[in-house]
């Protein structure tokens, strides 16, 4: 869903000390962006950026990278990021066709949460869970690649799963009940909007 631009996005974006408005320039080098050798973990389409933040801000040794291809839900993101002062998060504006100009080996974790679900036969392709990007990740990651999903969508859960288990990645961790068993969970937007409307799947792959 896209969301509504607000008034003054531009400025809010690139007055913000957290944007890195030319990334492909820090492909192979992000480490010096964050100074540390810190392992680096990425959102993909983070939306408003709630979940990005609220991991920063617990875990300072990891460096995060919230990704996001619409102004709209970054300068939203940007808003509240702004009241912290955090050394170990940055924001991208990409879409994640572009990962692979991004980043090179650098990536320990991806986060996919609620990703949009494209559920027409004819935008499958568009799924960030589809081989076409499936192939483009294959390139970010430091060695073993690992990436988390959470979602509310059976049908794009299901679709992922079985997307990721064909292209060689296994089941590390799958719960189809996330809130019914969980003790260390850190929400998303759309976590808190459809938690209470059904069961919320996660799961681990690697490879
Ligand atoms: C349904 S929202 C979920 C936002 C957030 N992760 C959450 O759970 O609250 C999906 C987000 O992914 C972004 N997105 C979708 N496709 C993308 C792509 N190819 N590259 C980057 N961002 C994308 C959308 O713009 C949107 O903000």
């Amino acid at each position: 869903m896209r969301l509504r631009k607000l008034k003054n996005s531009t400025s809010i974006i690139n007055n913000s000390k957290y944007i890195i408005l030319n990334p492909s320039e820090y492909k192979g080098k992000w480490n010096k962006v964050f100074n540390n050798n810190n392992p680096i973990y990425i959102e993909v389409g983070m939306g408003k950026g709630k979940f990005i933040l609220e991991n920063a801000l617990k875990y300072p040794n990891i460096n995060f990278i919230g990704i996001e291809k619409y102004d709209s839900a970054i300068s939203r993101a940007i808003k509240k990021i702004d009241e912290y002062d955090l050394d170990n998060l940055r924001i991208i504006r990409v879409d994640a066709c572009e990962l692979s100009n991004i980043f090179n080996k650098e990536i320990d974790i991806m986060y996919l949460n609620f990703s949009d679900p494209w559920p027409k036969d004819r935008h499958e392709k568009r799924r960030l869970t589809n081989e076409y990007f499936l192939k483009i990740y294959d390139n970010i990651f430091k060695k073993e690649k690992v990436i988390i999903q959470k979602t509310d969508n059976r049908k794009l859960f299901e679709y992922s799963v079985s997307s990721l288990s064909k292209y060689g990645y296994i089941i590390d961790y799958i719960s189809l009940d996330l809130h019914k068993e969980c003790v260390d969970n850190i929400t998303t937007e759309y976590e808190e909007k459809f938690m209470n409307s059904g069961p919320i799947y996660k799961a681990i792959y690697k490879k």
